[in-house]
C-alpha cells in the first residue's frame, strides 16, 4: 500500500483533505450488525427500532430480525448480533424466541467467530428471574464460544426509565467497543 507524506495511505490522505477528521473517525468505526428481537408485547421491537434509527445515520448498517421461526443457523461466524429480548413466564424467553433458543440448546453449534451483545428487558418485581430471557441467550451463546462484546444491558420496567432511551445510550458505547475489537474467524479463541 502506498503511503503519503501524512502517514495515511494515498486514498485516505486525499479523503482527509476533503473531510473533517471527525468524519474519518466515524467512517473507521462503522459496523454492520443484526438485531434479533424477542418480544411479547412489542417493547423490544421498539427498542431495536430506536437503536437502528440512532446508529444508521452514523454510518452503521443495522438489520432488524424478529426471532420468530429462526433457527441456530441464523448465527454466522464473522457476523455481529445484538440480541434484544424481554423475559416472560418463570424467567423464560418470549414465545417468539423459543424456537431459536431451543434450537441452540439442541444443536449446540460452534459459534466461534460470532460476536454479540445483549439488551435484556425485564422487571425487578420478578426478583428471582430478572432479565433471565436475555441472560439465557447470553449463557448459551457464550457456552457455544461466541464472543460477547460489553456487558449485558438490563432494563428494569419498574424503574421508571424509558427502555429505548437507556438502550440507545448503551448501544452508542457498545458499537464503539465493537469497532475496537479485532474480527474473529471460526475456530479462533476470543
Ligand atoms: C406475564 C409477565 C411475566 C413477566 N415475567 C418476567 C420475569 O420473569 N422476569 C423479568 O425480568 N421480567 C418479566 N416480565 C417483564 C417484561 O419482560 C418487561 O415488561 C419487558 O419490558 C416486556 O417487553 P416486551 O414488550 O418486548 O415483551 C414479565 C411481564 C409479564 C407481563
Amino acid at each position: 500500500m502506498l503511503v503519503g507524506p501524512s502517514g495515511l495511505p494515498y486514498g485516505l490522505a486525499a479523503l482527509a483533505g476533503a473531510a473533517p477528521v471527525e468524519r474519518l473517525q466515524e467512517m473507521r468505526v462503522a459496523v454492520s450488525l443484526t438485531i434479533l428481537v424477542g418480544t411479547m408485547t412489542g417493547t423490544a421491537e421498539l427498542v431495536a427500532e430506536e437503536v437502528r434509527d440512532t446508529l444508521e445515520p452514523k454510518g452503521h448498517a443495522v438489520d432488524i430480525r424478529p426471532m420468530d421461526r429462526l433457527e441456530a443457523s441464523v448465527l454466522e461466524p464473522g457476523r455481529t448480533y445484538l440480541v434484544c429480548t424481554s423475559t416472560y413466564g418463570q424467567g423464560d424467553v418470549p414465545d417468539n424466541a423459543a424456537q431459536l433458543y431451543e434450537d441452540l440448546q439442541r444443536r449446540r453449534p460452534d459459534l466461534a467467530g460470532v460476536q454479540y451483545g445483549v439488551i435484556a428487558l425485564g422487571d425487578r418485581t420478578y426478583a428471582e428471574t430478572f432479565c433471565h430471557g436475555g441472560r439465557r441467550f447470553d449463557e448459551i451463546m457464550r457456552s457455544l464460544k461466541a464472543e460477547r462484546i460489553g456487558e449485558v444491558m438490563e432494563h428494569d420496567a419498574s424503574a421508571g426509565t424509558v427502555p429505548e432511551e437507556v438502550a440507545v445510550a448503551w448501544a452508542e458505547d457498545w458499537v464503539q467497543a465493537l469497532a475496537a475489537r479485532p474480527r474473529l474467524k471460526r475456530g479462533e479463541a476470543a
